[in-house]
């Protein structure tokens, strides 16, 4: 058995508006639990085992939620922000109220797969470089990107710019296909410092022109979400994103 909540904060809790319009949509009969209808807000559920239904649709409460999303360009990863879109503002307002939150950044520009979730430890787990979670990119580069580089990359790199300074952990890199004198590479970094990956390539004297994260940890972007789509993970691909790597 869950811990019993409130009825009124659960509708809450599932994004289907602020406390007094939850309360009007409970004291009208809009809304039934377990087949019955209940009009006292204050009544008390164990909101994970109940079947929660508004106007007819049914909803499912869960206290821990994670999602998969295909991050569009254009778009913060941020919680919220006054002028610009977050990737918070994609998904239906039930997640941040359930307190989804990104685990771990991706620039602006950079697309491909960010995890929200509401799982503290897992996000801790994530983006917690000793843990040794890899992130993998695909970088579309403005040149070749050599077997020297390769090997500075795997050897761990001293970064120094006009960002700051850092030494990066070494890093899998490969080539993936040329075109036009430009390099499609895929990198696996495990730490996730300011611009790393756009950094890296810099120090390199490559500019990287588009950016896509295809892989976290033994979990790869579903294929089948377009920019700007989500979906929550199932039991066993949370359990892939808590599962160490081996023969990557
Ligand atoms: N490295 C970058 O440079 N940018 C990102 O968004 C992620 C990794």
């Amino acid at each position: 058995m869950g811990e019993k909540i409130r009825l009124d904060k659960c509708l809450c809790m599932l994004g289907l508006g602020s406390r007094s319009e939850v309360k009007q949509l409970i004291r009208g009969g809009q809304v039934r639990i377990d087949g019955e209808t209940v009009k006292d807000p204050d009544w008390k559920l164990d909101a994970e085992a109940s079947r929660i239904m508004v106007n007819g649709t049914p909803y499912e409460y869960k206290t821990v939620r994670t999602v998969m999303m295909n991050k569009p360009a254009g778009v913060l990863t941020a919680a919220r922000d006054k002028k610009q879109r977050t990737v918070l503002d994609l998904l239906p307002p039930m997640y941040a109220a359930m307190g989804c939150m990104p685990a771990g950044r991706l620039d602006k520009d950079t697309t491909g797969m960010l995890i929200l979730t509401s799982d503290g430890a897992l996000s801790h787990r994530l983006i917690t470089p000793g843990k040794d979670v890899g992130k993998t990119y695909e970088a579309l580069v403005n040149g070749l990107f050599t077997e020297d580089d390769r090997a500075r990359f795997a050897s761990g790199m001293h970064i120094e710019d006009a960002d700051g300074t850092f030494d990066a952990r070494p890093a899998e890199a490969s080539v993936l296909r040329e075109n036009e004198g430009k390099n499609l590479v895929r990198v696996r970094i495990t730490e996730g410092k300011y611009h790393q990956v756009k950094r890296m390539f810099a120090a390199c004297g490559l500019t990287v022109l588009e950016l896509k994260r295809t892989k976290i940890g033994c979990l790869a972007l579903d294929p089948s979400l377009q920019p700007g789509d989500f979906r929550e993970l199932t039991e066993a691909e949370t359990a892939l994103l808590e599962q160490t790597e081996t023969g990557r």
